[in-house]
C-alpha cells in the first residue's frame, strides 16, 4: 500500500471522495465501459439513456432501468463502499460525491452522497416533476418492456430519476460537489473512467485548486496525468488497505 497515500489521506482536513461505476463492479453492478462486461457494451445509450429515447419508447426505457434496479437490489455493497463510509466517519470533513445511480453507498452507510447523475431510486413524473413511488418490484429483464407508471397528480408518465446524455445535471447537486471540490485539500477518485463532463470535471477543478489527488483504478484513466498517487487494483481490496494504513483497524 501506498504509505504515501495513506499520510497523505490521514494528514487531509477537507477531503472529498468522488466515485463511478467501478466502486460498484465487484458488488456485481455492471459498469458502463469496460469491455465486454460493460452496459454500453451490450446495450445501446442513445435507445436507452436519452429523453429522446424515453419520448419514443416509454416503456422499453422504463423497462431497462428497472432491470437496472432489481440487480441494485439483488446486490449488497462491498467493502470499497464501507471504506468510504470509514473514511467519512474518520476524515475532519469528508464530501462523497457520486456518478453513480445505485443505492450501495447509502446502505453501507454513507450519509448523504451527492449523487450527480441522479438515482435508480428517485423516479418522478416527467412532466410536473413530482416525486413517485414504485410499483410492485416487477421482475423485469432488462429487454421486455414495462409500461411506466403515471403520476398521481397530471397523469403523465412516470421517468427514471437518473440525468440521461443530453440532460444537465442536477443544480443542487452540481452546485454542492464544486463547493467541496474547491475547498477540499484531497480528492480521492475511485473506480471513474473520468470521461463524462460535466462530472470528469470535479477532479481537474479540485487539482487545479492545489488538492493532492490519488486515484483508484485497475487500469489508467485521463486522471493518471493529474493524480499524485495511482493505486492500481480493485477498489474492494484497495480502499479498505487505504483506510487501514491511514487510520489503523477500525
Ligand atoms: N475497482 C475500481 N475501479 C474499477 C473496478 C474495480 N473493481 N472495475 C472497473 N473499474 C474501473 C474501470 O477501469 C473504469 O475506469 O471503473 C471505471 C468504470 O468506468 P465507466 O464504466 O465509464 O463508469 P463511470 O466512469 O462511472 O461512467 C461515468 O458515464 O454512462 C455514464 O452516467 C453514466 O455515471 C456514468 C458516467
Ligand atoms: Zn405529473
Amino acid at each position: 500500500m501506498g504509505d504515501t497515500a495513506a499520510s497523505l489521506l490521514r494528514d487531509a482536513r477537507k477531503v472529498v471522495v468522488f466515485t463511478g461505476a467501478g466502486i460498484s463492479a465487484e458488488s456485481g453492478v455492471p459498469t458502463f465501459r469496460d469491455a465486454l462486461t460493460g452496459l454500453w457494451a451490450r446495450f445501446d445509450a442513445e435507445t436507452l439513456a436519452t429523453p429522446r429515447a424515453f419520448r419514443d419508447d416509454p416503456a422499453l426505457v422504463w423497462g431497462w432501468y428497472e432491470w437496472r434496479r432489481g440487480q441494485v437490489r439483488r446486490t449488497r455493497p462491498n467493502a470499497g463502499h464501507e471504506a468510504v463510509a470509514a473514511i467519512e466517519a474518520r476524515a475532519p470533513h469528508c464530501t462523497l460525491v457520486t456518478q453513480n445511480v445505485d443505492d450501495l453507498h447509502e446502505r453501507a452507510g454513507s450519509a448523504a452522497p451527492v449523487h450527480l447523475h441522479g438515482s435508480l431510486f428517485a423516479p418522478r413524473c416527467s412532466f410536473c416533476g413530482l416525486p413517485a413511488s414504485f410499483v410492485d418490484d416487477l421482475p423485469a429483464d432488462g429487454s421486455h418492456k414495462v409500461e411506466p407508471p403515471m403520476c398521481e397528480r397530471c397523469g403523465s408518465a412516470v421517468r427514471p430519476g437518473v440525468v440521461w446524455f443530453g440532460e444537465a445535471l442536477p443544480e443542487v447537486a452540481l452546485a454542492a460537489a464544486v463547493e467541496a471540490a474547491s475547498a477540499c485539500d484531497l480528492l480521492l477518485s475511485v473506480g471513474t473512467s473520468a470521461m463524462v463532463y460535466p462530472a470528469a470535471e470535479i477532479p481537474q477543478v479540485a487539482a487545479r485548486l492545489g488538492a493532492t489527488v490519488i486515484q483508484v483504478n485497475p487500469r489508467e484513466t485521463p486522471l493518471d496525468a493529474i493524480a499524485d498517487v495511482n493505486l492500481r487494483g480493485p477498489a474492494a481490496t484497495v480502499l479498505p488497505e487505504l483506510v487501514r494504513a491511514a487510520w489503523g483497524p477500525e
